[in-house]
């Protein structure tokens, strides 16, 4: 009894660490692989303004999935005074531009999924 104890305790802490160290950049796996392809992640990060704005600002801009993906083929910098401008990105493919697009949108202030 006491050692099945130990070993939950010990499941737990691992869960436990597993979740805090995802929670510190809060950038799902498959994320982190696209952003690092296309290098967004030197530009961007969800939660805090890098080079580039906070992909949680972004959301709340409350674009459609489709509006990002025409956003990161064609940036519009006017849309982000006192920022440098983003360089068109047109080697992304659509299919992953959609995926990060639709992460983009789920950080979103929390109003509407
Ligand atoms: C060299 C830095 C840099 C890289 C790399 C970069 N961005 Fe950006 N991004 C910016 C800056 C700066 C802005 C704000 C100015 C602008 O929109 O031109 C921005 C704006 C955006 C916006 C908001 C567009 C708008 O008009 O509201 C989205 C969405 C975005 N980036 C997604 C991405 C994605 C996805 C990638 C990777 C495929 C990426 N960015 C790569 C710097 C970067």
């Amino acid at each position: 009894m006491k050692k099945a104890f130990g070993v939950l305790v010990a499941a737990a802490a691992l869960a436990g660490f597993s979740f805090n160290a995802q929670a510190q950049d809060n950038i799902p796996e498959d994320m982190k692989a696209l952003m690092t392809k296309y290098t967004c992640i030197a530009c961007h990060r969800p939660d805090v303004k890098l080079v580039g704005p906070a992909y949680k600002d972004v959301a709340k801009k409350k674009y459609t999935n489709d509006q990002i993906v025409a956003l990161i083929y064609e940036p519009k910098p006017s849309n982000w005074p006192g920022y440098p401008p983003m360089a068109p990105m047109k080697q992304v493919p659509k299919e992953d531009a959609l995926k990060l697009a639709k992460w983009i949108n789920s950080l979103g202030g929390g109003k509407k999924k």
